[in-house]
């Protein structure tokens, strides 16, 4: 592992063998991270994006709806396909089949959804319960495949059993290249607050890169987990959809420029345009009507009449109206 410069200077981190210059990374978000709002958020500056979690058990099935979420463009590179499941046998197949057919920068190993579907099968956050068999699985997706391994933990399954420390050293020990944690416990879900001080402890841990997530509200809470934890890179999850922008803003205030650029609902409706386009490029125009309606309302905030132009888009009836609902109101706009 490399650090730059760290603690409000420029700075780069290297993963899997990969110089990273941009410090912010996209967090996997089931529904949300699809590959049309990863080109976006990339081309905005993220320094890694993350597929959503697919089920290890699906990839062996050669589920054809699994398989729809691997799928990336490579300018989406570097890119990690993130994985879940509790079987080490499954999940190194699993890895393997990942490797063979889309050569992923890294596959990234899921150990905090605390979604009931996921931990009711053991997978997951419900794996920090039992470190032996996530070290089994860790350890068997290693020796499966030569893309380099990274994982993503919680800090435990609930408050009396924070293992991050534990689980940490022992993923370290399996070969996993970086370790990101969202120090929440499985049974917080996202109440409360992300306790950021178990990122500075993990990273005074381990020798691997860390990257430290949970609750990067505005970029200026990036540059304050990277001073306040030391963290590698930080990795942005629920600010970042409908915000594409966070991830270029966090690396001008990590370059000293607090006079970074913030988008008006011009720049706001121009990036939902560009996102329908990169969206029907992969789907037909139905879904992305569908898919669209779940954005419009993080990226139309904020503004005078936002809330009326929010109900046209999610009750338009094609992708067609709700473009020329877009134009409209950009003509109408001068912000
Ligand atoms: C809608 C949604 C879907 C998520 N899906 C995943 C997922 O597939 N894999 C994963 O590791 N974390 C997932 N997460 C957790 C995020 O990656 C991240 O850890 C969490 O949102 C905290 O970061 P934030 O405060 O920046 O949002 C999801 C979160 C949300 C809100």
């Amino acid at each position: 592992m490399t650090v730059g410069l760290c603690r409000g200077y420029i700075s780069t981190v290297k993963i899997a063998g990969i110089q990273i210059e941009s410090l912010a990374f996209l967090a996997p978000m089931a529904g949300y991270t699809n590959s049309a709002f990863r080109q976006l958020c990339k081309e905005m500056g993220a320094g890694f994006v993350f597929t959503e979690f697919v089920s290890s058990e699906g990839i062996i099935r050669e589920s054809q709806k699994t398989f729809n979420y691997l799928q990336f463009n490579q300018s989406e590179r570097p890119i990690g396909i993130q994985l879940f499941g509790h079987n080490p046998k499954v999940m190194a197949e699993a890895a393997r089949i990942i490797e063979e057919r889309y050569r992923p920068d890294v596959i990234d190993l899921n150990f905090g959804c605390s979604v009931r579907k996921v931990v009711k099968k053991d997978a997951g956050a419900a794996l920090l319960k039992n470190p032996s068999l996530l070290q089994s699985v860790a350890q068997s997706v290693v020796k499966a495949v030569k893309t380099p391994v990274t994982a993503k933990i919680r800090a435990g399954w609930n408050h009396q059993s924070i293992v991050a420390l534990d689980v940490a050293r022992i993923l370290e020990n399996a070969g996993v290249t970086a370790l990101t944690i969202h120090p929440r416990t499985a049974s917080d879900g996202y109440r409360g607050t992300a306790n950021w001080d178990l990122i500075a402890e993990v990273k005074n841990l381990l020798s691997i890169p860390v990257i430290g997530n949970g609750d990067i509200k505005h970029p200026e809470d990036a540059v304050r987990m990277r001073n306040e934890t030391g963290c590698d890179a930080v990795m942005i999850g629920r600010a970042a959809i409908g915000n594409p922008w966070i991830f270029e803003q966090v690396k001008q205030l990590l370059n000293g420029n607090y006079d970074y650029f913030k988008p008006g609902l011009s720049d706001k409706l121009d990036m939902c345009l560009k996102q329908i386009e990169y969206e029907r490029q992969i789907s037909d125009d139905e879904h992305v009507n569908r898919i669209m309606k779940k954005y419009y309302r993080h990226y139309i905030n904020g503004f005078p009449n936002a809330s009326n132009i929010r109900n046209r888009l999610v009750r338009s009836e094609s992708i067609r109206e709700a473009i020329n609902i877009i134009n409209e109101i950009k003509s109408l706009t001068t912000q």
